[in-house]
């Protein structure tokens, strides 16, 4: 049976170039970066040299790239190495629950957090971030593009209120890394974080941008290692992985496989568009349905993040929301979203639903709720994301056994049948 994985925000597999430049070390050049023996040098001198194009791919000086142990560890040291009692901080609704999670442990220890909700698009309105503000406020934490729906957020302008208002900022570009270019200065935040095993690298590894003189406090102590930054003996081959991932995520985004991407899925969401009683989650896209012929992904300059790096063009007097190239979040009437996605994995489709499970419970995605969806459609919502190796041979596999596994799922379905509530 073929198999198509278009679960990319979920994780990626390693590039075969990345796994070529992991692999000495490993074995031949396994020493620990803090030894100064020939092995320490050759462990430390590649953990520089991934400093380096860290720093290209963030645009920041090497000396403000700390190594970690991804995403979660980014987020989390944002949220608990910044803010004190008494603090306040603006977040969104739709962040990832490594940002959330953090926000409520820290409302235990008399820090107060604004949730912002996004529009029912999955747009953030930096208005509404500026409305929040208040006097004691330290920290503003907004992502990149949300893992989800893909929804790319106007971060360069929640930057601008941030340095207005002599607040930090922090960026999860956790799912915008290697999707769209990364510009740490233009963006005007504090702290960003990124992590490799969402764009071909490994996994248990990832980086933080964290701008000179930030006074954060590392959450992992024990050692002087990334300048104290973040204690814990350097996961060599990771960090060598993570360099080439943002090596070839940098080629990419100049080499034209980011407008391919698109219109891979642009093609996919039109396809399964076809099919009745369906619609986009994040987009206005059924304004535009009527001329096929246009780019459906549109970026208007309201987000910063300029033409060439994302492959997207201006269509006047589109509505449609800035995404990356590779996700669409896609509703279904009359199923419930948890079966179709076993009913694709059965024909060898990976996707994702629109519920996550929460001790035991299967709950509506919050960043669907929080766009304004209700719980039946949010549960018949599946994500698809395209690897940026994907073809038109992937699509068109998908394209074959969506409309068939809906129609057959419906034919089932209670909600169908209106037996269930
Ligand atoms: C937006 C976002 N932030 C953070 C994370 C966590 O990253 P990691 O898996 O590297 O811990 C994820 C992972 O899904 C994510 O999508």
């Amino acid at each position: 049976m073929r198999r198509v994985y278009m679960d990319a925000n979920a994780t990626t597999p390693l590039l075969p170039e990345v796994m070529e430049a992991m692999r000495p070390y490993w074995m031949e050049h396994f020493g620990n970066a803090s030894s100064i023996h020939l092995h320490g040098q050759q462990a430390r001198a590649a953990v520089d040299r991934a400093r380096e194009t860290l720093a290209e791919f963030f645009n920041c000086h090497a000396a403000e790239v700390v190594f970690n142990s991804g995403g979660t560890e980014g987020d989390n040291t944002a949220i608990c190495g910044l803010l004190r009692p008494g603090d306040h901080l603006i977040t969104t609704s739709i962040e990832h629950s490594a940002i959330l999670e953090a926000a409520q442990r820290l409302a235990g220890r008399g820090v107060e957090t604004t949730y912002v909700a996004p529009a029912a698009s999955g747009l953030i309105d930096p208005e509404e971030i500026r409305r929040a503000l208040r006097p004691e406020t330290r920290l503003i934490s907004v992502m990149l593009a949300n893992n989800e729906t893909g929804v790319l957020q106007p971060v360069e302008e929640i930057g601008k209120i941030a340095a207005d208002a002599g607040v930090f900022f922090h960026i999860d570009a956790v799912q915008g890394a290697g999707k769209v270019g990364l510009d740490v200065r233009r963006f005007g935040c504090h702290l960003c974080s990124i992590s490799a095993h969402k764009m071909h690298g490994p996994k248990g590894t990832g980086a933080m941008f964290v701008r000179r003189g930030t006074p954060i406090e590392p959450l992992v102590v024990g050692g002087s290692h990334e300048r104290r930054q973040r204690a814990g003996t350097e996961n060599v081959p990771g960090i060598v992985g993570l360099a080439k991932a943002a090596e070839l995520a940098m080629e990419s985004l100049e080499d034209g496989t980011i407008p391919r991407l698109a219109a891979l899925r642009d093609r996919l969401e039109a396809g399964i568009l076809k099919i009745p009683g369906t619609g986009v989650n994040g987009s206005s896209i059924p304004q535009m349905l009527g001329a096929p012929s246009l780019p459906r992904t549109c970026f208007c300059g309201k987000g910063g993040i300029p033409r060439t790096s994302t492959g997207f063009v201006h269509v006047d007097g589109c509505a449609s929301v800035p995404r990356v190239a590779n996700t669409t979040n896609i509703w279904f009437d009359q199923l419930e979203g948890e079966a179709l996605v076993i009913a694709l994995d059965l024909k060898g489709v990976a996707v994702s639903g629109g519920s996550a499970c929460h001790s035991g419970a299967t709950e509506p995605s919050h960043v669907l709720m929080a766009m304004g969806l209700d719980k039946t459609r949010a549960r018949a919502s599946l994500r698809f994301s395209l690897l940026k190796t994907a073809t038109e041979a992937d699509v068109d596999y998908v394209l074959q056994v969506v409309p068939e596994a809906v129609e057959r799922l419906r034919a089932l379905s209670p909600v169908a049948a209106g037996t269930a509530g």
